[in-house]
């Protein structure tokens, strides 16, 4: 089988295809998924480039979806045909969290989904939802899941609420469909006056351009009436919070997602204070929550939003692409 490499340091032009050995037959509780897609998130973009240092040689790419080939002794809850989506936490089954690491996860601490093959257990995988291609499916692990959690799971998100979303990756996209799935208001925020028309058509009520208005945070409170918005999916990190403090209502939930920005920086902890406002940092979500998201897919028959799909050998190329901030929602590669 094919599968792409990452050799120490890392680096896109150094990401190799090379074949491999198939992976056998699937042991007890263990399933084999033929996969045919992934998509790309900015964890595997630090991963394929050596920010993230990893094993030499690693096979990358957190999310995967495909179909079940085989299946083992003992597994009752996949059969052969059926399309599946990997999980990001394989460890993290339901209940609290409990990750603090990327140890277990694929495409980092262990080996991910730029292959044909996999053997795995079969609880690293969810069913994928009704009706979608493989390469939706492949959105859902990381950045899906990720967007769910923050306003469902962490946020008991309630119709009426009013959301804010940041620039128009595949996380904020997300966040702006499942918001106005569950009946919520949305703000987005963008560099680009196109892709400001693009976020009012998937339903943005008011849309911001944060490089023409760096003082948006100000601009997100007028256009509330002064009262702030309910939750903020932070994908900036230190070169956003401060605008998003401002942005924020007083006793609103800061879901403090990304550090597209940086990793550190001053924040105006006073002004924080006053706005009773919470702050909670997440790391994607367990199976359980994977589950409950493909649930709700299901019921509402919501679709992602995917930029470009690009080839296995293309996977520089894609990861280029991704670096560009020319992307809307989800670039994915096929397999
Ligand atoms: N905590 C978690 O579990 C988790 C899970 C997934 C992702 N993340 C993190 O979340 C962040 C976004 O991930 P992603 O996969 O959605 O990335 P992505 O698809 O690569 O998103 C990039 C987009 O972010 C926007 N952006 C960049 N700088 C910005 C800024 N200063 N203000 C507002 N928007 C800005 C740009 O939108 P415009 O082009 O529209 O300006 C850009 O196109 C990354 O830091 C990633 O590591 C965290």
């Amino acid at each position: 089988m094919k599968a792409i490499t990452v050799p120490r340091p890392g680096g896109l032009d150094v990401l190799q295809v090379s074949d491999h050995p198939d992976p056998g037959e699937p042991g007890t509780g263990e399933i084999r998924v033929r996969v045919h897609a992934s998509s790309l998130n900015f964890h595997d973009y630090s991963v394929v480039t050596g920010v993230i240092p990893s094993e030499d040689g690693r096979i990358p790419m957190s999310d995967g979806a495909g179909v079940v080939e085989a299946v083992g002794d003992g597994v009752e809850q996949f059969a052969v045909g059926d399309h599946v989506v990997s999980t990001f936490f394989p460890p993290w089954q339901e209940g609290e969290p409990r990750e603090g690491t990327f140890d277990a996860v694929p495409g980092d601490g262990v080996d991910g989904y730029a292959r044909e093959q996999v053997v795995r257990p079969a609880h690293w995988f969810t069913h994928a939802p009704e009706g979608y291609s493989h390469t939706e499916a492949a959105t859902l692990t990381t950045a899906g899941l990720t967007a769910w959690r923050a306003l469902v799971v962490d946020n008991h998100i309630k119709a009426g609420d009013t959301i804010l979303v940041l620039g128009t990756g595949g996380v904020s996209i997300f966040a702006l469909q499942f918001a106005r799935l569950m009946g919520a208001r949305v703000i987005a925020t963008s560099s680009s006056d196109e892709k400001l028309a693009r976020l009012r058509n998937l339903g943005a009520e008011h849309t911001i351009n944060y490089k023409d208005d760096p003082d948006w945070g100000r601009t997100v409170k007028k256009l509330t009436d002064g009262r702030g918005v309910d939750q903020i999916i932070e994908v900036g990190g230190p070169g956003t919070l401060t605008q998003s403090i401002d942005a924020i209502r007083i006793g609103g939930l800061i879901s403090l997602i990304g550090v597209l920005t940086g990793t550190g920086g001053n924040v105006p902890t006073a002004k924080f204070m006053r706005k009773q406002a919470r702050l909670q940092g997440l790391m994607v979500g367990s199976r359980r929550h994977q589950i409950e998201m493909i649930r709700a897919i299901n019921a509402s028959g919501l679709k992602p939003v995917i930029d470009r799909t690009f080839g296995l050998e293309e996977i520089a190329d894609a990861f280029r692409h991704e670096e560009s901030n020319r992307h809307f929602g989800k670039i994915c590669l096929a397999l």
